[in-house]
């Protein structure tokens, strides 16, 4: 009942299932992971697609042709798609300050032939997404970066990107990938707001949105849902990362559903009925704990989650008390524009209300949450 289907659209990057569990204490705890292995268990595990960085690919092959040869052989063989891909701009020591926003120009050129050079293979594949998250870019002292002029740089690069995309004729849009800290003490366009604002100073603002990932807004204390929810009102959800955690710590990266639950539960409802068409792509780290049989029960789990929550949001919502409490709540009220059509300012000026009659009024809040609980805990539906 909850297998997975390529229908579903989930998608896994090489590097979630592919982690070798190394962290910032202690050394890896499982051996590298072939490509071409990932490609074949995600398939048959029912996924639709693989995403990868640039290097990825290396994992157990060097020679980057050949390695790349294997990943197209293996995407033949079981029909898995790649919607999405990213470059590495975090691990090498050469990026130790940043990719498009280093201080050393140097760098930033570099960092640009080597996301040029993966947007050349994105295509190929049929990638529509171009992911970039900017682990490195940001600093730990406020002496060291002026924002404004990195942000000038940041700016230069997508531009320079975006230029690129048009002049080849790919159909490629460029998604942001927010996070507040983590490689950095601080990293620039820390959350989906900062990112929003950005994308509106580029030169192609339309080929530009988001691909926000779940643990990072809520490793800033933000609303996840909230934000997505946003996204989606400016047309900017491009892409999205999907994974568990446990509020304001380092990044967790946990399996979807593993962290806050209860969030989990509106997102899916939220991106089942908001109108994002795009994959269901999960960025997580199976635990530093597990072996690598454990990997795929894990990568199992994240999909499962999904549809588990994803069955629990129809309940709900075809649910005749849910429905009957959203109207108590006044859902169906909001929804209704402020001054109808036709009126203007005069007549909400010309009308009066009974000021402590309204405020009196109870919302009836309590009682919605309190049957979305019992949806997610399995009493009800
Ligand atoms: C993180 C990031 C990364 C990026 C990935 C794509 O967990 O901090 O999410 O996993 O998503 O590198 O570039
Ligand atoms: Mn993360
Ligand atoms: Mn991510």
């Amino acid at each position: 009942m909850y297998t997975p289907t390529p229908e579903d659209r989930f998608t896994f990057g090489l590097w979630t299932v592919g982690w070798q569990a190394r962290d910032p204490f202690g050394d890896a705890t499982r051996a590298p992971l072939d490509p071409v292995e990932s490609v074949h268990r995600l398939a048959e595990l029912g996924a639709y697609g693989v995403t990868f960085h640039d290097d990825d690919l290396l994992a157990v092959e060097s020679d980057r042709a050949k390695a790349i040869e294997n990943f197209k052989k293996a995407l033949s063989e079981t029909g898995l798609k790649v919607p999405m891909a990213t470059t590495n701009l975090f691990t090498h020591p050469i990026f130790k300050d940043g990719g498009f926003t280093s201080n050393d120009r140097d760098v930033r050129r570099y960092a640009l032939r080597k996301v040029i050079r993966n947007i050349d293979l994105a295509a190929e594949l049929g990638a529509t997404t171009y992911v970039c998250w900017g682990g490195r870019e940001g600093a730990e002292s406020d002496a060291a970066k002026d924002v404004r002029v990195a942000l000038d740089r940041y700016k230069e690069g997508f531009d320079l990107l975006c230029q690129y995309v048009i002049d080849k004729g790919y159909d490629i849009r460029f998604a942001v990938e927010p996070k507040p800290n983590e490689p950095r003490g601080d990293i620039l366009l820390p959350t989906i707001g900062h990112a929003l604002a950005f994308i509106n100073s580029l030169e192609h603002p339309e080929m530009v949105g988001l691909n926000p990932e779940v643990g990072h807004e809520q490793m800033a204390g933000m609303n996840f849902v909230h934000g997505i929810a946003q996204a989606l009102w400016h047309g900017k959800l491009f892409h999205i990362d999907l994974n568990g955690q446990h509020g304001p710590r380092y990044d967790q990266d946990l399996v979807f559903g593993h962290g806050d639950v209860k969030s989990a539960f509106f997102l899916v409802d939220l991106l089942e009925n908001g109108g994002y068409d795009g994959p269901r792509h999960f960025d997580y780290k199976p635990l530093r704990t597990e072996d690598k049989e454990d990997v795929w029960e894990s990568a199992a789990a994240n999909m499962r989650t999904y549809l588990i929550l994803k069955e629990k949001s129809k309940a709900f919502r075809a649910d005749p008390e849910v429905q009957e409490a959203l109207v108590a709540s006044k859902l169906t009220e909001l929804a209704q524009p402020t001054v109808a059509e036709g009126e203007t300012y005069d007549d909400v000026l010309a009308e009066s209300i009974d000021v402590d009659e309204v405020a009196a009024r109870g919302f009836h809040f309590t009682r919605l949450n309190q049957l979305a609980i019992e949806h997610l805990l399995g009493v009800r539906g």
